[in-house]
């Protein structure tokens, strides 16, 4: 029998807390329990309808069933552009400074591929969306955990960075709206960020898959929008939140045109870019009428106060989001992450993200996500209430 030997990098990936999760989920159900699933970041809601008849009629059409550009159609780009005028006030060219992506987690899992040596530092946040990590190490980086503490409003202290390591960093990654803590940042924050980078040379990475999923008067801005952001990095986008496209896999990076260039290079040696009927689906997204949205971000909202609303009559210390679909949670005192989400999952059927499966810094927290209806999501408060 030959023996499979994995290579190091896959070795070395920390361990994925998510399967475990669906295990316990399985043998909760087993018993007959019903599961309320409040651990995706999934919407539940659909692709309208004028975006999925966009995908049928390009089906049709032949022209659309080749090779697709490395970097994306120009229509497609040319809506990005666009939309990040119209959204943001942001200019971009869209020959240099945008790419489509097969999702966003493609463009984040490769870039690091294009600017990381071997050896070379790269700062991700803790917790965060995991892909950060594991690119890193993929590309032979080492990561360097900045921490996110309520104390500091879940943004990362860049004064707290060792300067050597500053100096040894390529590449920074950030996420606002954030995963999972649903924090924020403001133009102060990016301004900061960007005198570091500059300061130290590094690759500014700004995950924005979630500026469109925002409450109450509560407008998330852009990276890009902030003096002096296109000098050192790039924006990564998604159309998988903003409109219930996760399945459809597309997404954009947009900024700094050699940065672009870098990751392109990579892709163009990796995948072969986005079908093209999707892109024009996405072209339909990102130019139609998005009057739709606002319906949409009222059900999240609604969610959110049921839950939060909820959750802090019950005794959870738990604050509003103002952004994302994620409301993150303090555990009760005494109690930590993953004993008590499998707390929650076996005695009340409810499935949450327990912090410490995003980072360590995740610790004392659970994720919940606002991807069921409201009905279900008071039942999941009641049902929380009875076991606690
Ligand atoms: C912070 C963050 N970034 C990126 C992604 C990836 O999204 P996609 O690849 O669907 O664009 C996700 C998905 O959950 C996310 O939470």
């Amino acid at each position: 029998m030959m023996k499979i030997e994995k290579a190091d990098r896959i070795k070395n990936l920390p361990p994925y807390l998510f399967a475990e999760i669906d295990r316990m989920t399985e043998e909760v159900k087993k018993k007959g329990k019903e599961i309320i699933d409040l651990g995706v970041g999934d919407p539940d809601l659909p692709t309208p309808q004028y975006i999925i008849d966009r995908l049928k009629d390009s089906c049709q059409d032949s022209v659309n069933h080749h090779y697709p550009s490395y970097s994306g159609m120009d229509d497609f780009r040319i809506s990005v552009t666009r939309w990040y005028q119209k959204r943001f006030g942001v200019k971009l060219d869209y020959k240099t400074e945008v790419v489509s992506l097969i999702g966003s987690k493609e463009g984040i899992a490769h870039i690091p591929l294009a600017f990381v040596n071997p050896g070379d530092q790269v700062l991700i946040p803790s917790p965060a969306y995991p892909v950060y990590n594991s690119a890193a190490l993929f590309a032979g980086g080492i990561p360097y955990v900045m921490p996110l503490l309520k104390k500091n409003n879940f943004l990362p202290d860049l004064a707290k960075i060792p300067p050597q390591v500053a100096r040894a960093a390529k590449l920074i990654f950030l996420n606002y709206p954030n995963n999972p803590t649903a924090a924020v940042a403001d133009k102060k924050f990016f301004s900061e960020v960007i005198r570091f980078a500059k300061k130290y040379q590094i690759i500014v990475c700004h995950d924005a898959a979630y500026t469109e999923l925002f409450f109450d008067d509560y407008r998330p801005i852009s990276f890009l929008e902030v003096e002096g952001a296109k000098e050192v990095g790039i924006e990564f986008h998604s159309l998988s939140k903003s409109f219930n496209m996760t399945g459809w896999r597309i997404g954009f990076a947009v900024g700094n045109s050699e940065v672009i260039e870098g990751l392109g290079k990579i892709k163009t040696n990796i995948d072969s870019g986005v079908f093209q009927a999707v892109q024009l689906a996405g072209v339909e997204a990102l130019e139609g009428d998005d009057t739709w949205l606002k319906e949409m971000r009222k059900i999240y909202q609604d969610r959110r106060d049921v839950l939060c609303r909820g959750l802090r009559k019950i005794g959870f210390k738990v604050e509003d989001p103002k952004a994302t679909f994620y409301v993150w949670i303090p555990v009760p005192p005494g109690r930590n992450s993953i004993e008590f989400a499998s707390f929650l999952l076996n005695e009340a059927g409810v499935v949450t993200t327990p912090g410490v499966g995003l980072g360590e810094y995740g610790e004392g927290y659970i994720r919940m996500a606002l991807t069921v209806s409201r009905e279900v999501m008071n039942k999941a408060v009641e049902r929380i209430r009875e076991v606690l």
